[in-house]
């Protein structure tokens, strides 16, 4: 498998845990500090080696591009301003060498509708999909960086993985990778613990071959007309490997309350200026 250039970013979601904050910012503008969601998964995918980012927007999610755009007057403003290092801030949002590609879902249609969507930009070549409410931390590679080198070797799909309560296995794809092997064998959206073939659930990242348009495209949508990614990679797997990526890194579920405010918590003890406020919070 060549090099992991491009990854979709599915944001067009209506992000109702948030509401209603969400009703206005896209969920993934929401900040963990200073920084947005996106952010920390547009800074993943480059750290993967891609230069070009595919939002899947839907039309009221403006913010995303107007982010990424430049910002003239901010930025001769901050230059005014003899503020040099905000400016190299703002400007210094993506390398140079990276474009965004922006393409509407008309529809909420679920997430392999959104994955579908980027299909015209992606073309015939392996590419990766990063839901930013997942934000994975990791001091050395990122985890889709960790998942195209295992890609690279392996020329197949790979979806990252995490063991996950067994009372939660109702929020989650689970996969079942049979005994100590890490090729998935068959994978099961959202089953209840008692049903669960483990416990092993798949998180935000995805590396995937261009085969899964075909495979989206011969779904028949389920109830409420969504078209499940899940349901395509369950017919990829028989027809190629699919790995489970054990990832190396700590994960935020920034999709809830619970997981933003401990992904906040997390930069903020990590942060010289706020670092005595969570020592603070943590004495009581
Ligand atoms: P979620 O299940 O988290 O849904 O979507 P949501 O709408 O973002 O949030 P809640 O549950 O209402 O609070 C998982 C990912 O798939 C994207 C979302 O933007 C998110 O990144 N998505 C989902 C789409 O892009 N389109 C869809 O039709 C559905």
């Amino acid at each position: 498998m060549a090099r992991l250039r491009k990854v979709v970013f599915p944001v067009a979601g209506l992000g109702t845990r948030f509401l209603p904050a969400t009703k206005v910012v896209a969920k993934e503008m929401l900040p963990v500090l200073d920084r947005p969601l996106i952010q920390y998964a547009v800074d993943e995918a480059v750290d993967a080696g891609a230069d070009t980012m595919v939002f899947v927007t839907n039309r009221y999610k403006h913010a995303i591009a107007d982010y990424f755009d430049s910002a003239y007057e901010l930025e001769e403003t901050l230059e005014r301003a003899g503020k040099h290092e905000l400016l190299a801030t703002v400007q210094g949002l993506l390398p140079p060498h990276v474009r965004c590609v922006y393409v509407t879902q008309e529809q909420a249609l679920g997430l392999g509708h959104a994955v579908l969507c980027a299909k015209p930009v992606i073309g015939d070549e392996p590419f990766g999909v990063v839901l930013p409410d997942d934000l994975i931390v990791n001091d050395g590679p990122g985890a889709l960086r960790q998942m195209a080198e295992r890609a690279a070797h392996g020329g197949t799909g790979v979806l990252a993985v995490e063991e996950v309560p067994r009372a939660d296995t109702g929020k989650y794809g689970i996969v079942d990778v049979g005994t100590g092997g890490d090729r998935i064998r068959h994978m099961v959206e959202k089953p209840k613990p008692e049903e669960a073939p483990s416990t092993l659930a798949v998180v935000g990242r995805y590396v995937l071959p261009a085969r899964i348009f075909d495979l989206l495209e011969a779904i028949t949508p389920g109830a409420g007309g969504e078209i499940q990614l899940t349901d395509a990679i369950a017919q990829l797997l028989r027809e190629m490997p699919v790995l489970a990526h054990r990832f190396a890194g700590q994960r935020f579920d920034c999709g809830n309350k619970a997981g933003m405010v401990r992904a906040t918590l997390h930069f903020a003890a990590a942060d010289p200026e706020l670092r005595h406020l969570v020592a603070g919070l943590q004495g009581g």
